[in-house]
């Protein structure tokens, strides 16, 4: 293909704002999806995309479309709104020359609208404003444009006008790609450097690698080198997504496309590595990504302890198709093997133990997440704590958590319960600004703890579903933290150890022990359940014993009944732990740790 007719873009927005519905008309205005075979939200090709209606992969697709006589060929790329998906979308963004940033017209600017933009405009991208959804009787696209040419610096004219519901203004959305988007700027002659900005484990074909060709080509059967890696393979298959995997002869500079080189070994595909060949390699491999920092960390344990080993094969399988999960072993006494996960937020650690389960069929409890912190003791030792269990003991100088900057946009009736709600959450007030007479963005400091676990939830119902919030990671502060063990007969579980802020030490313990209280059965003798701070006990609760034996209940009874009773409970035992003498069914331990 020639490069000077190509156009790379991707799509990015606020969640909701409808890139996937934009994206479903352009798919269908350049011809390649037959229209008994088009369904809504197209690209987002994951059932739980489609059924929770979000995108959480970007998804790469190639379009013919013609324009004054001349053939071009698009690379499209829509991508995820909701903010744990940040790497998704910086990821794409570099695949790409050009940004179509959508904005919804009934909203406006939204916090992930600006963090989106900035990236784009971080990578130079040329940035086509579009507002969408004019159709709504509620739409405001004077207000809205206005807003977006303040943003962007550019005039109003220039934020185009158009409906993913209806189609209109599409076909001149992409006419302006084509004319505004400049072609990639690779160098053809050169030795092939491809950049993998994705890749997914297919159970018949093995690793799909999906790249953005920068300079020369690749062609089938040639020998291909992954840079970083050192490793050498065979490809099997070279093509485009058109919209299903399309085999091509060659990728020359410029375009998208994947990879297969029947290679079940995940660690040879790497996001971020330049590909190149074996007979002609470049020098230099492509500047790549950085990884990007987890967080949230949360145990993930199989139910069955057997299932450990299929548990870290589904995590290095699902690894290559989600870039920002990390993990590595752990073992708790209440909960056996497992895995230590990081997280870029509450709604991807979801999003991951649901793939695992569905598309691994792993059966998984995970454990309350909790962000990293920095301690430093008495003695002058650091450690980085990612696990409540292993925080040091002894005594404690120091404890830094992480902060972040948070942007919050709201209309500007809602300033004072904002206000209130980030106070609650020892956010400290930065600047403010008016974005437009009615709407504010307002600029905080705030430990990450206390922004990833309900604050969005307060953020939306405390201003009706108008506000919006974006974060990012802004340093570390020292914090009045402390650790809190739960206790089963004397006995730490692991499991349930958490480090909290001071003033909410004690709630977290009575909850906790309350909690398990009603979970764990009564046994022959009483079980004190208890919340410590170090030595000091700051909760208590206690299960009195059992007086009656179980098959008391069959006094007289006959005896098969008996020995049914006692088989069940024999069942029952195979799911129980023993912490010191007492016996806990892991039910126990799944349901306080799944209820919050
Ligand atoms: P995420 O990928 O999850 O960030 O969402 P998205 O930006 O891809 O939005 P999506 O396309 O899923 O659209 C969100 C909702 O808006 C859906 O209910 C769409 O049907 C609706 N929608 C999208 N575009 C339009 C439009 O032009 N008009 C109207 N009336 N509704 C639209």
């Amino acid at each position: 293909t020639d490069q000077s007719l190509i156009r790379n873009f991707c799509i990015i927005a606020h969640i909701d704002h409808g890139k996937s519905t934009v994206a479903d008309r352009i798919l269908q205005l350049s011809g390649i999806v037959p229209k008994r075979e088009m369904h809504d939200r197209f690209l987002d090709r994951m059932d739980i995309e489609q059924e929770r209606g979000i995108t959480i992969k970007s998804q790469a697709v190639r379009l013919p479309w013609v324009k004054d006589g001349v053939e071009y060929t698009l690379g499209m790329i829509d991508t995820p709104g909701h903010v744990d998906f940040t790497y998704e979308v910086s990821r794409a963004l570099e695949a790409c020359e050009g940004a179509v940033l959508l904005v919804d017209a009934t909203q406006g600017i939204e916090a992930q609208t600006l963090s989106n933009l900035y990236m784009a405009l971080e990578d130079d991208l040329t940035i086509i404003p579009v507002l969408n959804k004019i159709d709504l009787p509620s739409a405001e696209p004077d207000k809205h444009a206005e807003e977006i040419a303040n943003l962007i610096g550019c005039s109003t004219d220039e934020v185009l006008r158009v409906s993913g519901k209806t189609g209109e203004g599409i076909r001149e959305l992409v006419d302006r790609i084509v004319d505004q988007v400049p072609a990639p700027k690779g160098d053809p002659k050169a030795p092939a450097r491809a950049l993998i900005f994705d890749s997914v484990y297919d159970s018949y074909r093995g690793i799909v690698t999906y790249i953005r060709m920068v300079d020369g080509e690749l062609k089938e059967r040639q020998k291909i080198r992954m840079m970083g890696r050192g490793t050498v393979h065979d490809p099997i298959e070279l093509g485009v997504i058109s919209p299903d995997m399309t085999p091509t002869k060659a990728l020359g500079a410029g375009e998208v496309g994947y990879i297969i080189t029947g290679v079940k070994d995940v660690s040879q595909s790497k996001v971020g590595d330049t590909v190149t060949t074996e007979a002609n390699p470049a020098n230099e491999p492509l500047p790549g990504y950085q990884d990007p920092q987890p967080m949230v960390y949360s145990g993930l344990f199989p139910i069955d302890n057997a299932q450990f080993p299929e548990l870290r094969d589904a995590l290095d399988k699902l690894k290559l198709n989600d870039a920002a999960l990390v993990y590595e072993p752990e073992t708790s006494v209440a909960l056996g093997f497992g895995f230590r996960c990081g997280f870029l937020g509450l709604l991807h650690m979801e999003i991951v133990t649901e793939r695992l389960s569905r598309e691994f069929g792993m059966d998984l409890i995970a454990t309350a997440p909790n962000v990293t912190y920095q301690v430093t003791m008495e003695d002058g030792s650091e450690h980085t704590v990612t696990n409540p269990s292993e925080f040091p003991d002894g005594k404690v100088r120091r404890i830094l958590e992480p902060v972040v900057s948070a942007d919050i946009i709201t209309p500007k009736e809602f300033i004072g319960p904002v206000m209130e709600l980030c106070q609650d959450h020892r956010g400290r007030m930065g600047t403010m600004e008016y974005l437009s007479p009615e709407r504010v963005e307002m600029h905080y400091k705030m430990p990450l703890a206390e922004i990833v676990f309900d604050f969005f939830d307060q953020l939306k119902s405390r201003t009706k579903g108008y506000a919006s919030l974006d974060y990012q990671s802004d340093g570390t502060q020292s914090a009045d933290l402390v650790k809190v063990d739960i206790l089963i007969q004397g006995e730490k579980i692991d499991a349930f150890s958490a480090i909290v802020h001071k003033d909410k030490a004690y709630a977290y313990g009575v909850m906790m022990t309350k909690k398990l209280r009603k979970l764990i059965p009564r046994q022959q003798f009483e079980i004190p359940i208890q919340a410590a701070i170090g030595s000091r006990i700051i909760a208590r609760e206690t299960i009195s014993a059992l007086r009656k034996d179980v098959l008391a209940k069959c006094y007289g009874g006959d005896i098969t009944r008996k020995r049914k009773l006692l088989e069940k409970q024999k069942a029952g035992k195979k799911r129980m732990k023993m912490l010191g003498h007492v016996e806990v069914p892991q039910e126990a331990f799944i349901a306080a740790l799944s209820t919050g």
